[in-house]
């Protein structure tokens, strides 16, 4: 067995890469998911050469639950994972009642599945090797009901819930799960959901993507359960919880317009 691993998922783009950039300045060896393998080859390339550490790129489509089975079996052949970081995800834009559903399905497994098939097989495994910590991706989307973005939001108050519970679960113990809500990020997350005109990324300035995962990392090493960066993110995840449901879906509809 050598040293201990580092998995991130989603990190050909955006916060994954982001991530994979905070774990390889810590001298931490990675292995690097997506589906685009010729942008992991670079990032591999680049963090290799500027920290002196090992990179393995490990190509993999999360839609597909054998596929992620799959990836997790090779990335423990002889490995141990001390940090399993659920990042790729998703999102879609438009009426439920429209649309063929699937992104919508692609979605629910990515964000919702394979992040579950991972971490469970993560907290078993990170207990037998003593510890280790997992950080997952939600999103102020988990915090409300989200019409014209309905799957994802509900993807995203799946991983919050399933975040809390299993971190209570895990408490007293070596393995810690932290879920980062991030709110509007500068990624192409928006242009891929098909976001980018609707109120909420035209009227409030997204956070800076580096930013947003400096946020995680540290909260993730803390051992907290839940980091929400930015002051008014802070207020999209507590307002729901003072105004009642039906309200709250109205607004965060406008936003979502
Ligand atoms: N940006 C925001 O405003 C925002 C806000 C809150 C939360 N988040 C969450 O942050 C996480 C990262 O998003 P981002 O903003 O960095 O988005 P992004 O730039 O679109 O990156 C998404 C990543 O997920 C990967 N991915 C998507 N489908 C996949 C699949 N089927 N199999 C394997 N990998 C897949 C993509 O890689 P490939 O295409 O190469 O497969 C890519 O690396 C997501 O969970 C998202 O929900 C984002």
């Amino acid at each position: 067995m050598s040293a201990k691993w580092t998995l991130i998922t989603g990190a050909s783009e955006g916060l994954g890469v982001e991530f994979a950039r905070l774990a390889a300045a810590e001298g931490r060896d990675l292995i690097l998911v997506a589906r685009q393998a010729d942008k992991l080859d670079a990032l591999a390339a680049e963090l290799r050469a500027r920290h002196r550490i090992a990179v393995e790129v490990m190509p993999a489509d999360l839609s597909d639950p054998e596929a992620t089975e799959a990836l997790w079996r090779r990335a423990t052949h002889r490995r141990a994972i001390e940090i399993l970081v659920n990042n790729a995800g998703l999102g879609d834009n438009g009426a439920f009642a429209e649309g063929d559903g699937g992104r919508e399905m692609s979605s629910v497994m990515v964000n919702v599945a394979a992040l579950t098939q991972l971490m469970k097989r993560a907290v078993a495994h990170m207990a037998q090797q003593g510890g280790g910590r997992v950080l997952n991706l939600g999103s102020t989307a988990g915090f409300l009901p989200g019409p014209n973005m309905a799957v994802y939001h509900a993807t995203k108050a799946y991983v919050l819930s399933l975040s809390e519970a299993v971190a209570e679960e895990l408490r007293g113990t070596p393995v810690s799960v932290t879920v980062l809500c991030p709110g509007a990020t500068a990624t192409r997350f928006a242009e891929g959901a098909g976001m980018e005109g609707i109120f909420l990324f035209r009227s409030l300035p997204t956070a800076d993507a580096a930013r947003v995962a400096r946020a995680g990392w540290r909260a993730m090493h803390r051992g907290r359960r839940i980091v929400v960066p930015g002051p008014i993110n802070k207020v999209f995840a507590f307002a729901p919880r003072l105004s009642p449901r039906a309200l709250t879906t109205r607004v965060a509809a406008m936003f979502l317009k």
